[in-house]
């Protein structure tokens, strides 16, 4: 049976609530794949301790359900984190960034023990790179970082009227065939004015939950 791109978000949302644990602190991302988690929340609002969220639209979201939202700062023991991507290789490494949440998602991904990716199966690519790179840069810094990331061989587009979180600018970097995510997320770090490049590869997801037409597949 064909299901929609929603139905298969659903589906790897409804999938990913199965590794909820009563008492825990709960990561939760960014986009249409974590508001479908989100919707599904409801009756773990008295059994989590709280959520850390990665952005205000998240925020927001959970706030409503009773959820209560806490400051990364006050949770050092962070069990699970949740999020979808833009773009997912079989190494479970990713492209994020496309909801411009880049900079909050990697730092909780990074503060997690468990990352868990969820995503419809159209995000799944041998190659990263057909979905524009996301960079998060500081506004002065746009154009040089932009003169640097075409010396990569990408070709950035400023994301007008986009501003982050965080008071920043998104570049997407257009055609890119990203053999070696690692080295690129890297080279790409440090040009001085990158805040986050949206290559999670150094830290990947350690569980990719995919929705397909047949069910769940898990990588
Ligand atoms: C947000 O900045 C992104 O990293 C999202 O995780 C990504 O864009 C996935 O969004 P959808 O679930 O809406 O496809």
């Amino acid at each position: 049976m064909a299901l929609s791109a929603h139905e298969k978000k659903q589906q790897a949302a409804a999938a990913a609530l199965a590794e909820l644990r009563d008492g825990m602190v709960l990561g939760v991302g960014t986009g249409s794949t974590v508001n479908a988690l989100i919707d599904q929340l409801g009756p773990w609002q008295t059994r989590l301790r709280g959520a850390v969220s990665s952005s205000e639209g998240s925020t927001a979201k959970l706030r409503a359900l009773g959820i209560p939202v806490l400051d990364l700062n006050e949770v050092p023991d962070l069990g699970l984190y949740i999020d979808g991507a833009d773009e997912a290789n079989p190494r479970r490494e990713l492209i994020k960034g496309g909801g411009a949440a880049l900079t909050r998602e990697k730092v909780i991904a990074a503060a997690a023990s468990r990352f868990i990716c969820i995503v419809d199966d159209t995000k799944l690519v041998d190659t990263l790179g057909h979905f524009p790179l996301p960079v998060e840069v500081i506004p002065m810094a746009r154009e040089l970082i932009a003169r640097q990331l075409m010396a990569l061989g990408g070709r950035p587009v400023w994301r007008e009227r986009i501003i982050t979180d965080n008071g920043n600018q998104i570049l997407d970097v257009h055609g890119l065939h990203i053999s070696d995510p690692r080295a690129l997320e890297s080279a790409i770090n440090q040009l001085a004015g990158v805040v986050t490049v949206g290559l999670f590869a150094a830290r990947p997801a350690d569980l990719l939950i995919v929705g397909t037409d047949r069910g769940i597949r898990t990588i």
